[in-house]
């Protein structure tokens, strides 16, 4: 049974002292509810120790949205995986649509990412998803099956019966616009993920995996969504930028 996985993505939003307000108000929002389901925030770096100091000795576990492939050394303006952990970071988002577009971030940077964090402790977060274009030529299939074989190249069966890597499937046509997967084309894209890993891998070890949804996931939209079989929880931009929208679609999990 795969423990559903809630992650906030709140990207380039949020001072430090917004931060705190913000996780304080979760865990308000939250009270004594106890189901069963993770819930994550990934702040911006600047915002990553303030949360963490707020969410102490919380339910929350605490994100990060991007990381360096490197250790140490002269990159400018990265962050490394060990400066993460540092700050009791235990998820961090990898090869997000908007690093991958915006920045040129190819599967074979995020599989080195994947690698980095893996080595580190950190649980990778890896998006996989495909533009509107590809699902409008049929090409979805082909797209998701190459980002997730490049992306996780590498992954052992046993890091994934571990629990170690979340993949998060992002339609990028669904991401800040509105418009959500249907809950069967989300389902269907879902399935082909883990048939994916289980090629790679083994059926046991790609059945542990979790695979969030996120793409304008919603408080309307997120039970019928987390009631499908393969759909083990969400990646939340918009609606995790408050509390009560963040903690209704918790709750939808539940
Ligand atoms: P959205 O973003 O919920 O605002 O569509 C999801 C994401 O980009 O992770």
């Amino acid at each position: 049974m795969r423990k559903k996985i809630v992650a906030g993505n709140w990207k380039m939003n949020k001072s430090a002292a917004e931060a705190r307000e913000l996780v304080a108000a979760i865990n308000a929002e939250l009270g004594d509810c106890e189901c069963p389901v993770e819930v994550v925030v990934c702040p911006p770096f600047t915002a990553i120790e303030s949360a963490g100091t707020a969410l102490a000795g919380s339910r929350i576990a605490l994100g990060a949205q991007n990381m360096s492939e490197r250790s140490a050394g002269a990159f400018t303006g990265e962050v490394s995986a060990s400066m993460l952990t540092s700050l009791g970071v235990k998820y961090v988002i990898l090869g997000h649509s908007e690093r991958r577009t915006l920045y040129g971030e190819t599967d074979a940077i995020v599989n080195a990412k994947v690698r980095a964090a893996i080595n580190a402790g950190l649980n990778p977060i890896v998006c996989v998803g495909e533009t509107l274009q590809e699902r409008e030529t049929g090409a979805m299939d082909d797209v998701v099956t190459r980002q997730v074989q490049q992306s996780l190249a590498g992954v052992t069966g046993d890091e994934l019966k571990a629990g170690k890597v979340v993949v998060a499937y992002e339609p990028v046509w669904a991401i800040g616009t509105g418009k959500t997967a249907s809950k069967e084309q989300a389902q269907e894209m879902h399935a082909l993920v883990r048939r994916v890993l289980a090629e790679m891998t083994s059926g046991i070890a790609a059945a542990a995996v979790r695979i969030q949804y996120g793409g304008s996931m919603k408080p309307e939209n997120a039970a019928e969504l987390l009631a499908m079989p393969d759909i083990d929880g969400g990646l939340i931009g918009g609606a995790a930028l408050q509390a009560d929208s963040f903690v209704a679609i918790i709750k939808a999990g539940c």
